[in-house]
């Protein structure tokens, strides 16, 4: 690190220079220069100048993409000029008169006098966001046009925009840009699919996801749902030398703006028409959904000719692609059981084209989603694919029910192992009571040798079967147990790929506690929430030990998921499992956490024998008092923030120990949350 303040600050902002630059090679163009290790090792040496220095740890940082405390609720954000919506055309008819019509009020004769400029009309939420002297300063939802709400710190979160212009230096002064927020089809199947796990409300389509997302009051929230965005104008584009909508998009990925790929200059109806229909295609190739293409009059002075009303301007006009239903037949509803014993239905029917890709099967959720559709096997059903990705039975055909259709009921017996499947009260899923159900076995093993658990790779599909068939596994504990021997002959196991697989094994034995927590299938505890544990217990012995009020005083642990930890550590079976992995030699412990253990935590335990640092100017005490009260209860006090500091507690006007805190991952107070903690106490403050 260099030791001359100057050349500290120099070689910080070269860093964040390399680091926009790279990032706008990997999120924004595809195309990365350099390996990963590289990349993490820019990040790791600015966030060491920064710790030191937390002076430059400055808006532009991508350190300090998440950012400050969470709001309380959204600033109203006044847009200097509308942010209308456009007007749609159904059909290519409509389409050519809003093109007639232009040409008319435009005074020209010939139609393909003019250019307009094809683009994917992308199915988010619209945004506008403000640079000031090439930093982005402030990003507005649309809201009713006039006014919408301020959603920076939610906005500062998305990787993929930069916070800083490239080439500011010509930049300064106030840019507009404004584009969308939008979800890749794949991420919201995957936030789905962990909704579905832990219970959570299913969000309809990418778009409402993207947009429950970004509507965060905790932006940390917002930064965990990986949420793109693409720009696709700029206001006063003659400020900037931009005289056309495709040197707009030019302009926009020159500055480092994620925009959209397709486009295509046209001239007449036609070669619109051929657009609509490439596009038509192609969009299900696209990784975010597009609802359908938006024809704008490429030359920006024309455009001012034309004007706009209240609603929309008259320039542009959306093309909507209608949505995609078909009709097929249910052959047959089939019961599969999960990792957590539910049974799950699923409709089987004959191929259908959906969105691009061939379909034949949808999940049917549960008994309640079949009897509400009332699906019954033999119907003719519309089906299509929520938010172009997930395949969904709409509705039954009534009119093509001939009597011959047989209703469906999930079975009061595991397919699996013939155990007794029960639904509980409060629940949805009816579930096979077997703790040993080979079913749910194969799963919990395919859960925990997975990336985001143990990441042990070489057990797919069919080796969890042959090991739950054979019985060489009868608890994921067992898989530490498995000799190249007991693998070799097993199906596609030859010597060697025994051998590796076994090391596999062993390797995964040093994984963090937050794999380890997240591997053991708790439910209602994912990723999120199992790395959140990990931060604040030293062991899986003080997370055995928590009760329910411990768990649930951490951040993202509400009275559920507290619940659902406590009843999987009350039964006897998990613990002998815990047991048993521990002898393997599994890791049991937070490397990064220090020692404290929550395990007893009784209030006082939140302050005895933890180092303090208050910063920031509190209202109801001053800073020397609440430093004596901590002290009384038994904690250490210092000036200045360290990684042994254990709490910070942030008053008012906090500025670099807060920073610095938020770099090292400490626990942060605000002076709400330190009076509670005293009260807790019984202090009688
Ligand atoms: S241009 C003044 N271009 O569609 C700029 N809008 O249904 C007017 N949208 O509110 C918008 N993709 O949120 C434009 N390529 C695109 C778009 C697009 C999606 C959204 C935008 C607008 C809504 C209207």
């Amino acid at each position: 690190m260099p030791t001359n303040p100057e050349e500290t600050r120099g070689r910080a902002e070269k860093l964040k220079e390399r680091i926009a630059e790279n990032d706008c090679l990997y999120y924004v163009r595809d195309a990365p220069k350099i390996e990963d290790s590289e990349y993490d090792a820019l990040l790791r040496e600015l966030a060491a100048i920064e710790a030191e220095h937390p002076e430059l740890l400055t808006a532009d940082s991508p350190n300090a993409r998440v950012r400050g405390e969470p709001r309380g609720e959204f600033v109203k954000a006044i847009h200097g000029e509308p942010m209308r919506s456009l007007d749609n055309a159904l059909d290519v008819g409509e389409l050519r008169s809003f093109y007639d019509r232009a040409a008319k009020s435009l005074g020209l004769s010939e139609i393909s006098d003019t250019e307009w400029v094809c683009e994917p009309k992308l199915d988010g939420l619209a945004v506008s966001l403000i640079y000031r002297d090439g930093l982005l300063e402030r990003a507005a939802t649309r809201g009713d046009g006039a006014v919408g709400e301020d959603v920076t710190q939610n906005v500062r979160t998305i990787r993929s925009l930069p916070l800083r212009l490239a080439r500011a230096s010509c930049l300064d002064g106030v840019i507009e840009v404004r584009g969308e927020v939008c979800m890749s089809r794949e991420d919201f199947a995957e936030l789905n699919r962990s909704r579905e796990e832990s219970e959570a409300p299913l969000f309809a389509n990418p778009r409402n996801a993207a947009a429950g997302s970004l509507r965060q009051l905790d932006h940390r929230v917002t930064a965990s749902r990986k949420l793109k965005i693409f720009l696709y104008h700029l206001q006063n584009p003659a400020l900037f030398g931009v005289g056309t909508q495709w040197e707009m998009l030019d302009w926009l990925a020159g500055r480092g703006f994620p925009t959209q790929r397709s486009r295509k200059l046209c001239r007449t109806v036609g070669e619109i028409e051929e657009y609509l229909v490439e596009w038509g295609d192609e969009r299900f190739t696209n990784s975010v959904n597009t609802d359908g293409v938006v024809m704008k009059l490429n030359d920006v002075r024309l455009r001012e000719e034309l004007g706009s009303t209240a609603k929309a301007p008259r320039w542009a006009i959306a093309f909507k692609y209608p949505p995609e239903e078909k009709q097929t037949k249910v052959l047959d509803i089939m019961v599969s059981v999960g990792r957590t014993g539910a049974l799950t239905p699923t409709a089987q029917f004959e191929p259908v084209r959906l969105s691009g890709t061939t379909v034949q099967r949808a999940s049917l959720h549960n008994q309640d989603e079949i009897d509400r559709k009332d699906i019954r096997i033999g119907d003719v059903v519309w089906v299509h694919k929520a938010g172009e990705i997930i395949p969904e039975v709409l509705r039954v055909d009534l009119e093509a029910r001939t009597g011959t259709q047989t209703p469906f009921l999930i079975p009061g017996a595991c397919p699996v192992c013939g155990a007794a499947a029960v639904r509980l009260p409060g629940e949805a899923a009816i579930r096979c009571q077997n703790k040993s159900c080979p079913a749910q076995l194969q799963e919990e093993i395919l859960h925990f040798v997975s990336r985001q658990c143990m990441d042990i790779t070489g057990i797919g599909d069919k080796l969890a079967a042959q090991l739950t068939e054979r019985g060489l596994v009868k608890s994921v504990a067992d898989i530490y147990s498995l000799s190249p021997d007991d693998l070799t002959g097993l199906d596609r196991m030859a010597e060697k790929s025994s051998q590796k697989l076994v090391a596999a094994i062993g390797e995964s034995k040093g994984r963090p506690l937050a794999a380890v927590i997240n591997a053991l299938g708790i439910r209602n505890v994912g990723k999120k929430t199992a790395s959140d544990i990990s931060k604040r217990f030293a062991s899986m012995d003080a997370l055995i030990a928590a009760d329910e009020a411990a768990l649930s005083s951490l951040d993202g642990v509400g009275p559920i998921v507290a619940a659902s930890i406590r009843a999987f550590m009350e039964d006897g079976h998990n613990i002998s499992t815990i047991d048993r992995l521990k002898e393997a030699g599994v890791n049991m412990t937070s490397g990064d956490t220090g020692s404290h253990d929550f395990s007893e935590s009784s209030s006082s335990e939140v302050f005895a024998g933890r180092k303090f640092v208050f910063t920031g100017e509190l209202s109801g005490l001053t800073r020397p008092e609440a430093e004596r009260i901590a002290e009384s209860l038994g904690a250490k006090t210092s000036g200045s923030v360290s990684k042994k500091t254990d709490v910070l507690v942030a008053g008012e006007n906090a500025g670099g120990k807060y920073n610095k805190a938020l770099l090292l991952g400490l626990e942060i107070w605000d002076e709400q949350t330190f009076m509670e903690k005293l009260k807790e106490t019984g202090c009688g403050i």
